[in-house]
């Protein structure tokens, strides 16, 4: 969010809230935790620990070998055990782990002991299929109870997973299966999206072609829809796992073993591995989870919209809320299929009391109109949060209003997938909320703003790039297979600390706004995209020569992505279809998500002397603002020309 309006609107917002008495009276965690951390973070983090079931204790809380965090080392534990098994042994196995409904309204519900049991078949399942501890196993699924059995299974026989949004395409899936090396995909042959069946094994078969050490795909009938069935490889998952023992006698592994590894975007057109181990980042999620949303696991039911295979999804859809034996809706399909309403309907038809979602959504729900969720009863609900991107003051307000009723407190949540977990957020019995601010760093952990030159900034008025100067449970241990640029990445721009790439500003109370990214990473609809991925994507189309990208406000998605394009040679077709042509091959590189909404097909890139592009020109004519500092361009006129020429470039809304 670098549109200089919206921050200077941020900073004139003075409106407060004060956490509702009842809620903070009966909240999970109180202000004293701060204190407690402050006095003694290790230990604060230690009885953190003890919410988790270990089958060896720790030696010790942490080995800090900068920028290197191990957690709880010595300790072991199944993760698996700890988010399903132990609530069935103390006698919570009729509680409801998940409500899930379908887009064509299909439902299911999984208790704790049927959860158990579908993992432990899973579980068995992968083992018939050779994989062991240390395994890298991919999932590419829809939103179905299939994925969170999946994740858990690969979890309980300590096989780290990597999930790839369903959203991204063969060519994004194939380069992550390469990376970590994985040998098993589970995927379906599709899922329901806005009311169809989307495809999603097709992608696979196009990416396992290029992956010869793929050995197994586990596909879940989901749809039913015609799809090619190689016999070398494919497995359906009724065929392979209903026949299994729903018995598993779970192994512990060591505190730092090897979770899951998660890609996202950086600043390079390489996405990163983020690796997250077991024991801290198990504890990490479950008591944010716990205290953020001041979750009561008898009798609320939460909801987060993310999908799964986001890091939201991973910390606070299954990991976290099933380690607090909490019982979760989830929801397959788009909020306006197959109406408007579909989102509030769900809220209104399981009593939903904690309701976690994107800025986005709220700002679509707000574009549809407050008419739609008054047509439901949505007084369950007690706690509303949001993560992903800064939430603008106006539909903060809306969500209060119109969602919230007037009475839950809202958490803006900050963090990202390599903390694992929420690092800045108010907690709803503690603190004054403010529209647009993420408040305070939560008990434990060490935020600061540093300014350009590294000098930490006092708590008050001021503003720079957010950092973290002590570890936390929840902090990725490195990048897949590359040590170096995880220190290069997050600990070389201030030596010592961890630098997140993101704006922040302490306001006169000493409350924390995130400011965006400082970075070439873009946030569309709260997901990360990288302007050098999109790049790349697009110089390898043959028609194109040279192209820039760079973000520009949207009302609805945040940011929106605007590509300039150097054609090489003459475009054998016009403009439109040419524009057409290279967003469908984006789509085919990356995703959908990651398709320009505008596309300018130009002649030059405005460059300095040195050959460098100046993106921050072509971000000021894509925000409307004043261009900058033009002096040195190679050649002045170039800007002049993008600038007359924007406004009508091929749009896709
Ligand atoms: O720029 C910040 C923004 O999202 C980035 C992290 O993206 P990702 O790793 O995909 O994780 C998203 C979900 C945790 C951050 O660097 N961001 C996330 N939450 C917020 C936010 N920006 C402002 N306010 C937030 N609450």
């Amino acid at each position: 969010m670098s549109d200089e309006a919206t921050i200077s609107d941020l900073l004139h917002e003075n409106r407060t809230f004060p956490p509702p008495p009842d809620v903070a009276r009966e909240a999970n965690v109180s202000g004293d935790a701060f204190a407690a951390a402050d006095a003694d973070r290790l230990g604060f983090w230690a009885q953190a620990a003890e919410r988790l079931s270990w089958e060896t204790r720790w030696e010790r809380v942490l080995d800090w070998d900068p920028p290197f965090a191990h957690w709880f080392p010595g300790g072991r534990l199944n993760v698996a055990y700890n988010c399903v098994d132990r609530h069935v042994e103390v006698g919570h196995g009729d509680r409801v782990a998940l409500r899930w409904e379908g887009e064509p309204g299909d439902a299911r519900t999984l208790t704790y002991l049927g959860l158990r049991n579908e993992v432990c078949q899973a579980a068995n399942a992968l083992l018939e299929l050779g994989v062991r501890a240390g395994d890298r196993v991919a999932i590419y699924l829809p939103m179905i109870p299939e994925m969170m059995v999946a994740m858990l299974a690969c979890a309980r026989i300590g096989a780290p997973h990597t999930v790839v949004f369903g959203g991204f395409s063969a060519e994004a899936l194939r380069t992550r299966i390469r990376d970590c090396d994985a040998h098993v995909v589970i995927t379906a042959d599709g899922g329901y999206r806005r009311g169809a069946a989307s495809a999603l094994k097709a992608n696979v078969d196009a990416a396992v072609r290029d992956c010869p050490d793929v050995r197994h795909v586990v596909v879940v009938r989901r749809t039913g829809q015609e799809i090619a069935w190689n016999t070398e490889l494919d497995v359906w998952w009724h065929d392979l796992v209903d026949r299994q023992s729903s018995e598993h006698t779970p192994d512990f592994f060591e505190s730092g073993h090897p979770l899951y590894i998660l890609y996202t975007s950086g600043t390079t057109g390489k996405p990163k591995g983020i690796l997250h181990t077991t024991g801290g980042y198990l504890t990490y999620v479950a008591w944010t989870h716990w205290a953020v949303f001041d979750l009561k696991p008898e009798t609320d039911i939460y909801w987060c919209s993310a999908d799964v295979g986001w890091v939201t999804g991973h910390s606070y859809i299954v990991y976290g809320p099933l380690a607090n034996g909490a019982t979760s809706v989830m929801y397959e399909g788009t909020p306006d299929t197959p109406h408007q309403g579909r989102w509030w309907e769900l809220v209104e038809k399981y009593r939903v009391s904690i309701l976690y979602t994107a800025p986005t959504a709220i700002r679509t729900a707000m574009k549809w109109g407050a008419d739609i969720p008054r047509r439901f009863d949505l007084s369950s609900l007690r706690v509303l949060g949001t993560v992903g991107e800064p939430i603008n003051p106006e539909a903060w307000m809306w969500y209060r209003e119109h969602i919230g009723g007037q009475r839950c407190p809202i958490v803006d949540t900050w963090w990202q997938t390599e903390t694992g977990g929420i690092l800045i957020t108010p907690l709803p019995g503690v603190h004054t909320t403010k529209p647009g601010s993420a408040i305070r760093p939560l008990p434990g952990i060490s935020a600061e703003i540093y300014n350009d030159d590294g000098h930490l900034l006092p708590r008050k008025d001021a503003a720079g790039y957010l950092v973290l100067t002590e570890p936390w449970p929840g902090m990725m241990r490195t990048i897949w297979g590359d040590d170096e640029r995880y220190r290069e990445t997050y600990w070389s721009r201030f030596p010592g600390v961890y630098f997140a790439g993101d704006g922040a500003k302490w306001d006169t109370d000493g409350d924390i706004w995130l400011l965006g990214r400082v970075d070439d990473v873009m946030n569309v609809s709260g997901h990360r995209i990288s302007t050098i991925e999109v790049e790349s994507a697009l110089v390898s189309h043959p028609g194109v020569a040279e192209a820039a990208v760079v973000g520009s406000p949207d009302p609805t998605t945040g940011q929106a992505i605007v590509a300039f394009v150097i054609p090489r040679g003459r475009p054998e077709t016009d403009g439109q279809t040419f524009a057409r042509e290279l967003r469908e091959h984006v789509t085919r590189e990356i995703g959908p998500i990651a398709k320009p909404k505008q596309l300018l097909v130009v002649a030059e890139l405005p460059k300095t002397r040195s050959g460098k592009i100046m993106r921050r020109l072509l971000r000021d004519v894509a925000s409307n603002r004043e261009l900058g500092d033009v002096t040195t361009l190679t050649d002045s006129s170039v800007m002049d020309l993008i600038k007359e020429k924007l406004p009508n470039a091929p749009r896709e809304d």
